[in-house]
């Protein structure tokens, strides 16, 4: 007996293309109203764009791999919460080119730390964890006191990221370079670190 449905079954390229087609309509439903949706895109009231040097810190996190160990991504469980503040929301992350949440903790999440230690405490740490946190197998990052930014590509960056959307000014961007040249990495990198999170009120 050869029916339709034979026919499907008995074709692998034809079965593939109908799988997908299945799965699509599936994933299509869940995904496309999230592109239409205000929480998902607009940006949290209040929320201002990294400074220049804060950009050049968060560039650094990239490089040194932070992201490797640590998320950027609270998640709305009570143990999450009481741990670190008020949970991640979409709108905190609609200028993050590319976005930073991570999927691996070895150590504790940071979309919340900006403000939880002081400046010092932050140098500290990175130029060597053990010196704060004795127990701590965090890696040590002592050059970065030793590498001083020049600010060459931060206009440029800047620009980039105005094409996707991110609210710089003509004003923000001409005076890039200036607002980092000098600056040493470990600067830029506390300057990233004392600003996440900050634009959701911190609920602890
Ligand atoms: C190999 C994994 C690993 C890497 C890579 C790593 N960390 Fe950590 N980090 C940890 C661990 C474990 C802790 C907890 C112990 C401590 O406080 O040192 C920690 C703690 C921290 C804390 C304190 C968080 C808190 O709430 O107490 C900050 C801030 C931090 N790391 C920033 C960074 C930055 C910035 C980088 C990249 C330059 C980085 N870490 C790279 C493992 C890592």
């Amino acid at each position: 007996m050869s029916s339709k449905h034979e026919i499907l079954e008995k074709n692998v390229g034809l079965l593939a293309i109908a799988m997908v087609l299945a799965v699509s309509i599936g994933g299509l439903t869940q995904i496309v109203p999230l592109f239409f949706q205000d929480v998902v895109n607009e940006p949290v009231k209040g929320m201002k764009p990294y400074t220049a040097l804060q950009l050049e810190g968060r560039d650094i996190y990239i490089r040194e791999g932070c992201v490797g160990c640590h998320s950027q991504m609270i998640r709305p469980f009570r143990a999450e919460t009481e741990r670190y503040g008020h949970y991640s929301v979409a709108g905190e992350s609609v200028w993050d080119h590319p976005f930073l949440w991570g999927s691996k903790r070895t150590g504790p999440d940071l979309a919340r730390v900006g403000g939880r230690y002081s400046d010092d405490w932050h140098r500290a740490h990175l130029y060597n964890p053990r010196n704060v946190v004795p127990e701590s197998k965090m890696p040590a990052y002592p050059w970065l006191v030793e590498h001083s930014l020049d600010g060459k590509d931060t206009a440029a960056k800047m620009t980039a990221l105005r094409t996707l959307g991110v609210p710089y000014s003509d004003e923000d961007i001409t005076g890039a370079q200036a607002a980092v040249k000098g600056k040493t990495e470990m600067e830029a990198l506390v300057a990233y670190l004392q600003v996440l999170g900050t634009s959701v009120k911190n609920k602890r």
